[in-house]
């Protein structure tokens, strides 16, 4: 069973350990202000193949590389102008930029699967700390089985792989509870890979150009992550729910109530005042409650498309989508 150490009463002995078992080349599970990661050497290739076992996940999936400072960043990967302009702006937070790897960065291409980029990220919360203890950066992908929700707590990252884990650091709810938002700059063009926890809003004020989102591109999968069944539950799932018949879990949004829900097995409101990074920060965690509810299927009321409803939605379609 997993060690859990809780970073607010042992900060000290938290990232001790940590260090200690990451240097053995082990996994430990780190709380980031997204979600929480299985984090692993990004230099060490059993190391990072062991963060693909516990996950079950295919080989062919690139982790995200996570630094504590820019000098870290700098000695892995080249920034253009514009990925520079992103990372003084919003990090350490919830945004990844994929970017050339340098040729004498010592992150193991196990993690990167082979591409010649890495995607890179500082991350805000005590996961920096441990980092930059460390001294090298961690690849990190969210801490759950392949295919199921993403962890907001260390209590899920205990049920769902407490058995195969040493070491999970325990620093409370994520603040975000959403992945990072990853941003791909193409000469003036800058992509949207995957929406996440930084609002592509925020990115176009302050590069002032339009995000070039994924299905405008062309729908090619570059980040895997975009996979159509991806974050699933064990319930199936409905978007748009004007009502609940009995058996299904209802997650609604706004205070807004949905016909017939008092035949829910849950009733779940991710932000009953409305306020969408709170919806976010809910989403994961609601989920797994609505799944735990033993209900067949879990519907959802409507939700805002704009802001942080458009990675909230995003997460919810690929919910949604078919199941192989
Ligand atoms: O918030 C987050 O991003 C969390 C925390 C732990 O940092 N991590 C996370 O990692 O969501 P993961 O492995 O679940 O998702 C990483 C995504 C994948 O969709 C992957 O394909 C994409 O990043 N990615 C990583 N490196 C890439 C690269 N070089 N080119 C394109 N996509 C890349
Ligand atoms: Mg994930």
């Amino acid at each position: 069973m997993a060690e859990i150490i809780d970073t607010g009463s042992e900060p000290e002995r938290a990232i001790e350990r940590a260090c200690a078992v990451l240097a053995e080349g082990e996994p430990v599970a780190i709380p980031t202000e997204t979600v929480y990661g299985l984090a692993a050497d990004a230099t060490n290739p059993e190391a990072i193949g062991r963060i693909y076992e516990m996950k079950g996940r295919p080989r062919f999936n690139p982790l995200i590389s996570h630094v504590s400072d820019m000098a870290m960043a700098e000695a892995h990967v080249t920034f253009d102008p514009l990925s520079r302009q992103l990372a003084e702006a919003f990090w350490p937070g919830p945004l990844t930029l994929i970017l050339p790897q340098r040729p004498e960065s010592t992150v193991h291409a196990l993690a990167s699967a082979g591409l010649d980029t890495l995607g890179i990220r500082m991350p805000d919360g005590f996961s920096r700390r441990v980092i930059g203890r460390f001294g090298r950066p961690l690849a990190a992908p969210s801490a759950n089985t392949s295919g199921k929700i993403s962890p907001t707590s260390a209590a899920h990252v205990e049920a769902d792989l407490g058995a195969k884990l040493k070491l999970i650091l325990d620093a409370g709810a994520a603040e975000i509870g959403l992945e990072s938002t990853i941003v791909k700059v193409e000469g003036d063009a800058v992509r949207l890979l995957r929406p996440g926890g930084l609002d592509a809003a925020a990115i176009e004020e302050l590069l002032n150009r339009p995000v070039i989102r994924l299905e405008a591109a062309g729908a090619t999968i570059e980040a895997p992550g975009m996979l159509a069944s991806h974050y699933a539950p064990g319930a199936a799932v409905r978007l748009d729910a004007v009502d609940v018949a009995a058996g299904e879990a209802l997650i609604r949004f706004g205070g807004r109530p949905i016909a017939g829900e008092e035949l829910a097995t849950i009733v779940l409101d991710l932000s009953p005042d409305g306020n969408l990074r709170e919806a976010a920060a809910n989403l994961f965690d609601y989920m797994k409650r609505a799944d735990a509810s033993g209900a067949r299927t879990i519907a959802f009321g409507p939700m805002p498309s704009d802001g942080l409803g458009e990675a909230i939605l995003d997460r919810l379609q690929r919910a949604a989508a078919p199941r192989e």
